[in-house]
């Protein structure tokens, strides 16, 4: 594993170009399996999790080929639906192959996703809903296998949370299930939903109301190819906004969609930060002083997102009094906040709570990256300590941040990658 030198005392200028959404290629090409033709997809960021994600269409007999963002995927000639556990293993979001498969092929294995430093991860929600769509399914030793026994005409499926990738794994399944109508209730409205929902009209689905509590899916025995651009990712966005106003910085971020982070405008402005849009894609951010406290809840879209709470953290650790931070999506996702404490943070956690006392300064140490949102946060607090940092264990934030290093150094950070 590697680590990252980051220099202290950094003021971000200068402007960097946002890639386009992990989250919301992930899933695509999941929904990609479905495609009885070509697929194009454009703007796909080069990281670690999508190669995965690609790697697991090839081990499904899929012809994927990827060069300058663009990846094209050609439909399996001779399918393959029982995925590898180590390719599982790497990466949670692989599950969602699972439904897809089985919906197309009649029947498929995937091994049980593992946990994470973020908190236990079950797949509840994806199992019953796919018993909801027909489907059996077996778990033996850590292996799920969904077969396509009955055919449902109506179903309601109501989530017990706004569960994103059960969301997202629910409505591709369905897509395909021909002459069965499905509605998805308390379902996520994460852009990435709409996202994945516009690329499965586009091959021929009926999918509507994506982007609300309530999706409703006919299912489309037929599918096509289609071209489709995957949207910019709003974490990436976040991340690199939140730490151009931790170190008092004044810089222009581009290709982002500045709908998609409401929450974390409001959370910004309200601590003093400026931002003046330059155009629709396009946002100049301003700081010039320590931000003033804020009590954050981080709730399901279109509430702050748990993805940005380890970066707002670190953000706080220096504003100009006491902030709060609720987490209600992962309660338990506070481990970076031990590696914070290491700065000289003063950051205390209860119940799914953090209280984060503001400190005048933080100082560069050796710290250890726990998943890849928390890796950011400790980039941010490096950017903003007095000294030198060194990240250890930071392969993880590869899988979120196309070239992090390269886009740092851009707005004038001084940061070093060592193997
Ligand atoms: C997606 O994960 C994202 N990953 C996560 O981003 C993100 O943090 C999360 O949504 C919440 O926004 C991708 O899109 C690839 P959930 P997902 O199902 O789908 C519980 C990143 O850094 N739950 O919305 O796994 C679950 O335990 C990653 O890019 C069940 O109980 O999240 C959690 O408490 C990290 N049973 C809550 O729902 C289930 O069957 C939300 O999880 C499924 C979920």
């Amino acid at each position: 594993m590697g680590r990252l030198i980051v220099q202290g005392q950094a003021r971000l200028v200068g402007s960097i170009k946002v890639s386009g959404s992990k989250n919301s290629a992930l899933p695509v090409f999941a929904a990609a399996l479905l495609c009885d033709e070509k697929v194009i997809l454009q703007n796909v960021p080069d990281l670690m999790d999508v190669r995965t994600m690609m790697e697991i269409l090839v081990s499904a007999g899929y012809r994927v080929d990827f060069e300058n963002g663009t990846a094209t995927v050609n439909p399996a000639t001779t399918p393959n639906t029982v995925i590898p556990y180590e390719l599982v293993r790497k990466m949670r979001a692989s599950f969602n192959v699972l439904g897809p498969l089985a919906a197309k092929y009649g029947t498929a294995s995937v091994s049980l996703p593992g946990g994470c430093s973020i908190g236990v991860r079950p797949v509840d929600y994806h199992l019953e809903g796919l018993q909801k769509l027909g489907f059996s399914i077996q778990v033996e030793r850590g292996i799920v296998t969904a077969h396509l026994e009955s055919k449902i005409d109506h179903v309601i499926i109501s989530l017990p949370f706004p569960s994103v990738g059960a969301t997202e794994h629910l409505m591709t399944t369905a897509a395909i299930l021909d002459g069965t109508h499905v509605i998805i209730e308390n379902a996520a409205m994460e852009p990435e939903i709409e996202d994945l929902a516009d690329f499965l009209n586009k091959i021929g689905c009926r999918v509507f109301g994506a982007g609300t509590r309530r999706i409703e899916i006919f299912g489309t025995k037929r599918t096509t190819g289609c071209s489709h651009r995957i949207i910019p990712d709003r974490i990436e966005a976040g991340t690199y906004i939140i730490a151009i106003a931790a170190t008092r910085g004044d810089a222009v971020v581009e290709n982002l969609n500045i709908s998609h982070l409401t929450a974390l405008f409001d959370v910004l402005k309200t601590s003093g930060v400026i931002f003046s849009q330059v155009r629709q894609d396009c946002v100049r951010v301003t700081m010039s002083e320590s931000p003033r406290p804020v009590k954050i809840q981080v709730t399901p879209y279109p509430g702050f997102p748990t993805d940005l709470q380890p970066q707002i953290i670190a953000f706080l650790s220096k504003a100009q009094g006491t902030s709060t931070v609720i987490e209600t999506v992962f309660k338990s996702r506070f481990q970076h906040v031990d590696e914070l404490r290491r700065f000289g943070a003063k950051i205390e956690v209860t119940d799914g709570t953090a209280i984060i006392h503001g400190v005048e300064k933080l100082s560069g140490v050796q710290v250890n990256a726990t998943d890849l949102r928390a890796a950011a946060a400790l980039v941010i607090a490096g950017l903003m300590a007095e000294g030198i940092t060194v990240i250890n264990e930071v392969d993880q934030i590869f899988r979120g941040y196309e070239n992090i290093v390269e886009k740092l150094s851009k707005l004038s950070a001084v940061i070093e990658y060592q193997e």
